[in-house]
């Protein structure tokens, strides 16, 4: 079945991504694409013999109103441009012109779509990409602008988003976005969309944790399970943009790019500017199916090494803080290895005079008092008990009390006739610099082989302020997206030389999850929040967009060193085991009782993290319920795995059975169940999804399970 099939003579163009349809419309007398179908699969033929939509019917109407795939600043147009120009004499309004596409196939593997317009008698062309991949229902998007002339002045585009991404007509309308703060993040909101135009941003340089480049819209009927969900993420890890926009009349779309406002892009004679790829996913199996939609592409098409299982990091912040030594660590080592962890993280406070978070960052030389003879001794002692070495770095970060920042203040972002606004004693490097990248680089890689590097946690811990560069190019707001782009830039040379080299992405946890930055990493730190309460609600956002292999879950001390909450190590355990297990706690300080129960936890979750990482992922219940759950399916549906919390203690009344979706109906899956209250049951996958199994937990508060299901 082909991905991509065109009607020359309506000028129509169909993508089939899994089971669904994308259909556009060229109307070269208009000199625009128009958006005719995004959802349950229709053939070419029936799109093509589908009514046009009604027009406006009256003279204050804008034609184009919601069915254009990238609308433009121009004509009867009244939305929000997805373009907007301004040219050197200081006029903006487009008049689009069609010059014609082209449909690319990868045998059957994908399709891509190009659509070429320009500006009629202007220096400016744009293609619209299409691309889609067989068995994911995902749609990637991006545009393609130009200055479409050998000289002459500059082209400034003021709007340049990656899409406009339209929802056929429903009665209503609802937004479901992930929220939050630090130590707070992706915090599942779903409000009716009002009226107007919405908007999520990041105007950090960062992705952010207040909001994540993610949006699902409903009609307001879908659920977990059922349903029409439409949604769109956009892969990038500066400052962002997403405008969902309900017109009166009733239409819906969302415009998705990179920059916030104000943040153009200054297009030089002869030069191009490609977007970041906004993705969109349509389902009709509810919100559980667009986030299975989007983990299955970010473990498919995004993610540098995913077959590879994430390891059972120690990771040693919460236990000795800035006062890592050579000693302290080396103790930790020998605890987390004997509990069965796989990789030894030395967290903040090994190099440079970074006593405390006043000085240091920028000098990356080992802490000459507390590693006197250097990282080597350490690595090796890391290395010898099995463990891989991983170190915290924050290379876009300088303290003003550092020997970088006396030798390169020009290196810093920074407005000259400005004053600086220092964070956490710190200031951002400018990374849009070639000479800063390139000192990165080199300091970085020589890190990775002098100490035998095997993992890098990649911090970033304050938002731009005064985001000037220094450089020749002061002002330019641009900064806003490209210093991310240098910071891939870095990323992506220290993979190429090091294939061996894993990365954590971290901004003060949570700050820096995007598309972007994980075509570039293997995981990420969701939270500084530790508390497994808390977690799960933390985990449950996150989920719906980013899949649980790359959510870096670390067990630690109670009472929380964050909330002073005591949770059972079982639970807590329970918790991060629904993604990337690590342990964070101070182990020295934790009984014989604890070692052992915590070792047994970690060979188990060794078991089952094949199918946790790389499972399907099917939520049951919410947070918000006495008690929820997540399932995880193997690929082959011959393993599935359960994890189940309850916060509170039980209540007389009765919890909903727990069904389970997914799983092979025909197969008899035999049940483990790690809290010895199921007993033993062997079941079909059919009972199992039609019947349920008692929901119940053991009682008493802080309660949780692992289920495990084999079938045969
Ligand atoms: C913020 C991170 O999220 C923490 O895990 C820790 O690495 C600190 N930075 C260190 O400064």
């Amino acid at each position: 079945m082909s991905l991509a099939e065109v009607d020359e003579s309506s000028g129509t163009i169909a993508l089939f991504p899994a089971g669904t349809s994308y259909v556009v419309r060229i109307e070269p007398d208009r000199g625009t694409v128009r958006h005719v179908h995004w959802g349950d699969r229709l053939a070419l033929r029936e799109a093509v013999a589908l009514p046009a939509e009604p027009g406006p019917g009256d003279s204050f109407g804008d034609p184009w109103d919601g069915a254009e795939e990238l609308p433009v600043d121009g004509g009867l147009r009244y939305g929000p441009p997805a373009l907007e120009v301004r040219y050197a004499d200081g006029t903006g309004p487009l008049e689009p012109h069609l010059v014609g596409f082209e449909v690319e196939r990868g045998g059957d593997a994908w399709a891509e779509v190009r659509v070429n317009l320009r500006d009629a008698a202007r220096p400016l062309d744009w293609t619209l990409h299409y691309r889609v991949h067989a068995a994911s229902p995902v749609v990637e998007r991006w545009t393609e602008y130009r200055h479409g002339h050998p000289s002459g002045a500059d082209v400034l585009l003021v709007r340049h988003a990656s899409a406009q991404w339209n929802l056929p007509v429903r009665s209503d309308y609802r937004m479901s976005g992930v929220f939050g703060q630090w130590a707070g993040e992706f915090a599942l909101q779903r409000r009716p969309l009002a009226v107007g135009e919405t908007t999520l941003t990041s105007r950090r340089g960062h992705t952010g944790h207040q909001s994540n480049p993610w949006v699902a819209i409903d009609a307001g009927e879908a659920t977990e399970t059922d349903g029409q969900v439409w949604c769109t993420a956009t892969a990038t890890s500066g400052s962002w943009r997403i405008e969902a926009v309900r017109s009166p009349e009733g239409r819906c779309g969302v415009i998705c790019g990179a920059g916030h406002e104000g943040v153009e892009v200054s297009l030089a004679a002869g030069t191009s500017w490609t977007s970041p790829v906004s993705v969109g996913v349509y389902s009709a199996a509810g919100f559980g199916g667009v986030s299975r939609a989007l983990h299955a592409y970010v473990r498919e098409h995004v993610l540098p090494a995913p077959e590879r299982p994430r390891p059972v990091l120690y990771n040693s912040w919460e236990a000795t803080s800035f006062e890592v030594t050579f000693a302290n660590q080396r103790r930790l080592a020998d605890a987390a290895a004997e509990l069965g962890a796989e990789l030894f993280v030395v967290d903040d406070g090994w190099f440079g005079r970074r006593d405390d978070d006043r000085a240091g960052l920028g000098d990356w030389t080992p802490h000459r008092r507390r590693f006197p003879d250097g990282l080597r001794p350490l690595s090796d002692h890391v290395h010898g008990l099995g463990m891989r070495f991983g170190l915290w770095v924050e290379p876009e970060m300088v303290n003003v009390d550092s020997d970088l920042y006396r030798a390169h203040p020009d290196w810093v972002l920074h407005l000259p006739d400005r004053t600086p606004s220092v964070q956490r004693h710190q200031l951002v490097l400018d990374f849009s610099r070639p000479a800063v990248t390139d000192w990165a680089y080199e300091w970085l890689s020589r890190t990775i082989g002098a100490y035998d590097v095997d993992f890098l946690k990649w911090d970033f811990n304050r938002s731009f302020s005064e985001a000037g560069s220094h450089g020749d190019r002061r002002d330019r707001r641009a900064i806003f997206m490209e210093h991310a782009e240098g910071v891939h830039g870095v990323l992506d040379r220290l993979r190429r030389d090091h294939p061996r080299l894993e990365v954590e992405s971290c901004a003060g946890g949570g700050g820096r999850v995007d598309l972007a930055v994980l075509a570039r990493t293997d995981q990420v730190w969701t939270s500084d929040n530790t508390d497994a309460v808390d977690r799960l609600r933390i985990q449950y956002g996150f989920s719906q967009v980013y899949p649980a292999q790359v959510m870096s879950a670390w067990v630690t001390d109670s009472p929380n060193p964050m909330t002073g909450r005591t949770i059972p190590l079982r639970f807590r355990f329970h918790c991060a085991m629904a993604g990337a297990l690590g342990i964070g706690g101070d182990l020295t300080r934790w009984s014989r009782q604890e070692r052992e129960e915590a070792a047994g936890m970690i060979a188990l979750y060794k078991e089952v993290r094949e199918v946790v990482q790389h499972g399907r992922q099917y939520r049951l219940g919410s947070p918000d319920d006495l008690q929820h759950g997540v399932l995880y399916v193997s690929r082959d549906r011959s393993e599935a795995v359960v994890l189940q919390w309850r916060v509170g203690a039980a209540t007389r009344t009765l919890q909903p059975r727990l069904r389970l979706p997914g799983l092979d109906p025909d197969a008899v899956y035999t049940l483990h169940d790690d809290s010895g209250t199921l007993g033993s049951v062997s079941v079909t996958g059919a009972a199992l999804a039609a019947h349920g199994l008692p929901a119940g937990l053991p009682a008493g508060p802080y309660s949780s399970r692992l289920l495990r299901l084999r079938g045969r």
